[in-house]
């Protein structure tokens, strides 16, 4: 039996992740979260409690984690401030959490010879222009834009640093954008979800022009898996599933999958520094571990995790009224 430490495992990614691991591991979970706004203690309602241990703390408290690593086989990180709009008005968690947080778990690995995997994204490269063939590889330059992928670009290098200088035995994943349950509703696409199922229009940043690689998170969860128990130590892997589709595509399907006239949405003010377009070449994660995404059929996720979102008010509607107060008060509504 091992007992895996999850960061972050009451957010979005991380929750699905532990879900992942308890159907098809025998692991026993300890989840370490500071249930922060974008935290749903209902995320992990379900898992057996035999097979959970959670944790209310912070990943920056530095004698919380040294006891929480000393019990553990190893650790997959999670936690972060997440939310590039949020980076833009309050900068200051991102540094807190993804910086000085990642510090404090490295510190731990060292000293307690941890295996650990840090997920990442891959608006650490930057962006790619539209309309190109380039994609990011393992070997892209990071080039981040906001103070979100700055945070996030410098975890990545203090973990290959740690690594280099004192040998702890890391691993990093770059994934692009997941969709699916559980993703609060400031996110692109539960936002839009929402707004359809309160008759609130959709909202374009700019002119909906922006390409995200779209992945379902239960395709991210299967590849750290694999990393985790199968990637070579200091290696990072790119995570992906060939999805780009344009802001405004996904906001039409959304729209004809809810039956709504495909333009009854908004253009509203875009996002400072916006990222032209992201996308993912995984050749390396497919051919070392012979992985493939299983959601390949992206209007058919979608229609699944409008599904959810709809037979689930219960997990998003306390949110979302204060998610909706906040992007007015910015004007982007
Ligand atoms: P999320 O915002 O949904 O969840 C983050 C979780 O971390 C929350 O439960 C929150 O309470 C917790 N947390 C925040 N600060 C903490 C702290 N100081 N100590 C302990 N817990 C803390 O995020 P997500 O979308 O699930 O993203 C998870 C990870 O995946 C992040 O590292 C993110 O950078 C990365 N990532 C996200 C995407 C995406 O599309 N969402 C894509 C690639 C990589
Ligand atoms: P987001 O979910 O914030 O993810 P990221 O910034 O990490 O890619 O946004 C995804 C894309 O959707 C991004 O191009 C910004 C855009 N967007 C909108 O057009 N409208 C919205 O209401 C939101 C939240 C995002």
């Amino acid at each position: 039996m091992r007992r895996v430490l999850v960061t972050g495992g009451a957010g979005f990614m991380g929750s699905n992740f532990v879900r992942y691991l308890i159907d098809h591991t025998d692991d026993h979970v300890t989840v370490l979260d500071r249930l922060t706004y974008a935290a749903n203690r209902g995320s992990l309602d379900g898992v057996p409690d035999e097979r959970l241990i959670f944790v209310q703390g912070d990943v920056g408290d530095a004698a919380a984690v040294d006891e929480l690593f000393a019990g553990s086989d190893a650790v997959v990180h999670f936690a972060a401030e997440s939310h590039n709009d949020n980076s833009l008005n309050d900068p200051r968690s991102f540094l807190d959490t993804n910086v000085v947080g990642t510090y404090t778990l490295l510190e731990a690995a060292r000293r307690h010879g941890t295996r650990l995997h840090h997920v990442s994204t891959d608006e650490v490269f930057g962006d790619l222009e539209l309309n190109d063939a380039a994609k990011f590889t393992e070997s892209s330059p990071y080039n981040p834009s906001s103070p979100y992928s700055a945070t996030k670009a410098s975890s990545d290098l203090l973990v290959r640093a740690w690594r280099r200088s004192f040998g702890v035995r890391a691993t990093i994943s770059n994934c692009s954008n997941n969709y699916g349950p559980y993703q609060h509703v400031e996110k692109f696409i539960p936002r839009q979800i929402t707004n359809v199922l309160r008759g609130l229009r959709p909202k374009l940043y700019g002119r909906g022009e922006n390409v995200r690689d779209w992945i379902h998170v239960d395709d991210h969860s299967s590849a750290v898996l694999r990393i985790l128990e199968n990637g070579e130590i200091g290696e990072t892997y790119l995570i992906g599933a060939d999805g780009e589709r344009s802001n405004r595509e996904v906001v039409e399907m959304i729209l004809e999958v809810m039956g709504q006239p495909l333009d009854a949405y908004d253009l509203v003010s875009d996002r400072a520094g916006h990222d032209l377009r992201y996308a993912v070449d995984s050749t390396k994660l497919r051919e070392e571990f012979d992985w493939a995404p299983r959601y390949r059929d992206f209007e058919a996720g979608l229609r699944a995790t409008i599904d959810w979102y709809r037979d689930n008010e219960w997990w998003w509607a306390p949110a979302k009224d204060a998610t909706e107060a906040l992007y007015a008060a910015r004007g982007q509504v």
